[in-house]
């Protein structure tokens, strides 16, 4: 009977139990069990299409399965499965494999100030346990793969400061935990997904320097399923070619506390019921052609220390002390 079972272990397996005890003795953080195969073979093809001037992957070297988990830099197994690939800042060119798709069990991917190019992969759509993307200070290119939409556990995606351009898929609010979105410092363009307004797990928004046009989406805080709470605090939409008005459902973001509108076409006068987001503390409407009166509600926002709304074209409003349209 125990030898049947014995047989049937894969290979792999079989080298665990031979080993077992030599790596107990020079692996000092052992995670336990082996990586499995279809790991493996995803490991070796990311090496394969990196580029590693540095040598770092040099410990992700042939020593089977039975290795990987022990000793390659930035690998983390649970279960002899890959938890986590984590390598920022080694000097990595070369692209990110589609076979990263099949490590199932990935949670976090965190490649960020290395020098990738090529796309990020539509197969990280097939990793059901992703949590957290962090692919920023890159030169990946193409566009955001709508597939992104699949990760329904996916907390944090930072793909900021890449050549990404093409639309922001709406999918990418797909994550009912969505925590933190940056897709800063890319070429996106098209509108803003009306989907990431309507996010209640959102917290931060980055979308600043892009090619992003049409209206800001005027669906903030609005309720969706049962949700009643809007955790958004900073939205970042500098630098864009954003146009239409400033949106007056912005006021039901009640934890709001950075709001940067600066540098796009916005036109319009400040809506009144800006007032009524007491918790901001940086506002920035400077750069766009905005007209009428800065409404007295401001007064109502005794947390704001930074506020900005020079360059536009602003008629000076006499109880606002100090001198701000400098148009
Ligand atoms: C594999 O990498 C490990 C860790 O860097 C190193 O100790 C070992 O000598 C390498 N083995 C071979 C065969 O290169
Ligand atoms: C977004 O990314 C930019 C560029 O990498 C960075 O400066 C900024 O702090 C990030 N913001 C958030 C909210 O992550
Ligand atoms: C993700 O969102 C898209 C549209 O936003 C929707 O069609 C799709 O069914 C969603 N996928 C999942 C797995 O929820
Ligand atoms: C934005 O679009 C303009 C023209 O539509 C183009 O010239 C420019 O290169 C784009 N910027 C980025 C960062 O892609
Ligand atoms: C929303 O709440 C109502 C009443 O509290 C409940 O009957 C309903 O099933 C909930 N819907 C969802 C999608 O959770
Ligand atoms: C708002 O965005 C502009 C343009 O990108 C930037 O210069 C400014 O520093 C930002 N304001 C704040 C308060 O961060
Ligand atoms: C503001 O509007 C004027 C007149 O319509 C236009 O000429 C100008 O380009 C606009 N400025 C911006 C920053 O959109
Ligand atoms: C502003 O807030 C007050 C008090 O919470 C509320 O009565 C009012 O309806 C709000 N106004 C708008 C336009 O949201
Ligand atoms: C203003 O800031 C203080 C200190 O950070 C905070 O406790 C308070 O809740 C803020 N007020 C609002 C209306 O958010
Ligand atoms: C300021 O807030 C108070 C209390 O919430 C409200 O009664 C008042 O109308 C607000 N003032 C303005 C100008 O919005
Ligand atoms: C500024 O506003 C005035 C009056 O509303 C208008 O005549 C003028 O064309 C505007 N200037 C720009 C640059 O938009």
């Amino acid at each position: 009977m125990g030898n049947r079972i014995q047989l049937r272990l894969p290979f792999h397996l079989l080298l665990l139990f031979l080993f077992v005890d030599f790596c107990h003795v020079t692996a000092k953080q052992w995670d336990g069990i082996i990586v499995t195969e279809s790991d493996y073979q995803s490991l070796k093809a990311l090496k394969h299409e990196f580029i590693d001037p540095k040598g770092v992957l040099s410990s992700w070297n042939d020593t089977g399965p039975a290795g990987a988990c022990s000793g390659w830099a930035g690998i983390k197994c649970v279960n002899g499965q890959v938890i986590s690939v984590q390598l920022p800042w080694k000097g990595l060119g070369g692209r990110i494999s589609e076979k990263i798709g099949q490590l199932q069990s990935l949670r976090r991917l965190s490649l960020h100030d290395n020098a990738l190019v090529g796309p990020v992969p539509t197969s990280l759509g097939f990793l059901p346990n992703l949590r957290g993307v962090y692919l920023f200070n890159n030169r990946l290119s193409g566009s955001i793969p709508p597939s992104i939409g699949n990760c329904l556990l996916l907390q944090t995606l930072d793909l900021s400061n890449n050549q990404l351009v093409g639309i922001i898929p709406p999918s990418i609010a797909n994550s009912t935990r969505l925590y933190r979105l940056n897709l800063s410092f890319n070429g996106v363009s098209g509108s803003i997904p009306i989907s990431l307004s309507q996010s209640p797990s959102l917290t931060f928004l980055a979308l600043q320097h892009n090619n992003l046009s049409g209206s800001v989406p005027d669906d903030w805080g609005s309720v969706l399923g049962n949700y009643s709470s809007y955790n958004l605090q900073s939205l970042a939409l500098d630098h864009n070619l954003l146009s239409g008005n400033i949106p007056s459902s912005l006021s039901k973001l009640t934890m709001l506390e950075e709001l940067n509108l600066s540098r796009n076409q916005i036109v319009g006068s400040i809506p009144d019921n800006i007032g009524n987001i007491t918790s901001i503390v940086s506002l920035d409407l400077s750069g766009n052609n905005l007209t009428g009166e800065i409404p007295t509600s401001f007064t109502n926002l005794s947390n704001l220390t930074s506020f900005d709304v020079s360059y536009n074209n602003l008629s000076g409003a006499g109880w606002f002390s100090t001198v701000v349209n400098e148009d």
